[in-house]
């Protein structure tokens, strides 16, 4: 079955078409064509993303990335195609207030042969409004204009399912339940327990910023970059470097610069990471200019950031790991890019005989071809399918529910 993915939950366009048989999870999967166009630059301006802009921008990127997927597969043969008096009419419901995107959508139908694809998938939600309607009324007017089953999907259930997508063409290892999974990303920050596909308790999540979010603000505070994982990161890494030479000349006042570890003695699976952006706003307030003008700095500052943040995500996994009495934890979303973290919890997981997940490092970040997967295993559990126009976006969709531990 081939299914299209649609991805516009942030500031991430993503067209994907998987070929997929099998079971329904994890499935045997192809990846036949997976685009991301990211908005990056234009948000940058401003330190995060602006709704409204990622709205304009996801509707200007959909289509050229869809056709250039089609292209792909062999799929985009330029064919007259009429559109029946009813097809218009659900499209006309569908984009009542945009009339230019109504003429897009319709020429485009209007002007190609329906392609071999079985099945839609869109990202229904979390995420910011106005983005995600981009991707659901895109997704409708397709799955109208094709005649072709339309299933929504969860963003945060997708990043769980994305350490199934395989790594260079080879299948990952298949999972076994029970599983604690976090999901952290830029908006999110989560412990879940799945004890089998589809079935998720939520047991922890941030009381206020998102770990990726802290990543993003104190880079941007210390003039890193946007978004702020990456180049703290790597900043970390050169600091690690350094100190791992003999001739140093590093002020101690830049050595002995700790910061707090936010809720990491809580008996609860909650996290809090506002705090620990606030002892970094803090510290670099009270700092003098010489120390802050240090080639040092930035990098001390940049490990111990991430020495926090890491120390918190892992504590926090494995405990609930070892209380939930799982077999194995998923680390997934845009945060899992951490080197550091994949590789101290691979170790975590080897000392206390967990199995590890982790997506490739291709589908930590917001994609497409989870969003197709997710949808792929939904539509073989049989869950409702949606064929007529009011499907809705929902920005707080949340994956489980919450369960006090
Ligand atoms: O999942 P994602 O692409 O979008 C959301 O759903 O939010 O995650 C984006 C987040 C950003 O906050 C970014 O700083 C973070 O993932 N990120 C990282 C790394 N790469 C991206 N955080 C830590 N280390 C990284 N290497
Ligand atoms: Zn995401």
């Amino acid at each position: 079955m081939k299914v299209l993915g649609i991805e516009t939950s942030c500031d991430d366009t993503g067209i994907a078409i998987l070929e997929m048989e099998g079971p329904c999870f994890p499935p045997s999967i192809q990846i036949k064509a997976n685009l991301v166009s990211s908005q990056v630059k234009i948000h940058r301006p401003w330190g995060g993303v602006v709704p409204t802009l990622a709205k304009r921008e996801h509707q200007k990127n959909l289509l050229p990335l869809l056709k250039k997927s089609l292209d792909r597969i062999n799929q985009l043969h330029p064919e007259k195609t009429v559109l029946s008096r009813s097809k218009k009419e659900s499209l006309t419901k569908i984009f009542f207030k945009s009339e230019k995107w109504l003429k897009v959508i319709s020429l485009f139908l209007q002007s190609y042969r329906p392609p071999n694809i079985d099945l839609i998938a869109v990202t229904q939600g979390p995420g910011l409004a106005p983005a995600l309607w981009a991707g659901v009324n895109f997704a409708q007017a397709l799955s109208f204009g094709w005649g072709l089953p339309l299933v929504p999907v969860n963003h945060l259930e997708a990043h769980f399912l994305s350490s199934w997508l395989p790594e260079n063409g080879i299948p990952r290892p298949k999972p076994v339940f029970p599983l604690i999974a976090l999901i952290v990303s830029g908006g999110h920050t989560q412990l879940v327990f799945a004890d089998r596909f589809s079935h998720y308790q939520l047991i922890g999540e941030t009381r206020d910023d998102a770990a990726g979010e802290c990543f993003d603000k104190t880079a941007r505070l210390l003039g890193l970059g946007y978004p702020g994982g990456s180049p703290i990161a790597q900043a970390a890494e050169k600091w690690q470097t350094i100190i791992s030479q003999p001739r140093k000349n590093i002020p101690a006042v830049i050595e002995d610069i700790s910061l707090p570890r936010p809720m990491i003695q809580a008996k609860n699976f909650d996290f809090s990471f506002a705090g620990l952006k606030t002892a970094v706003s803090y510290l670099h307030q009270r700092l003098p200019l010489t120390v802050k003008n240090s080639f040092f700095y930035p990098l001390k500052m940049a490990d111990e950031i991430q020495q926090a943040i890491n120390d918190v995500l892992l504590k926090k996994m494995v405990r609930a790991a070892r209380d939930f009495r799982v077999k194995g934890i998923v680390l997934s979303g845009g945060v899992s890019a951490n080197q550091q973290l994949r590789e101290r919890l691979a170790e975590k997981c080897k000392e206390n005989r967990l199995l590890f997940f982790r997506p490739p490092l291709a589908f930590a970040m917001d994609n497409a071809a989870m969003i197709a997967l997710t949808g792929y295993c939904h539509q073989q559990e049989a869950v409702p399918l949606c064929r007529i126009p009011g499907l809705q976006a929902e920005a707080n969709l949340s994956l489980a529910e919450n369960v006090a531990h």
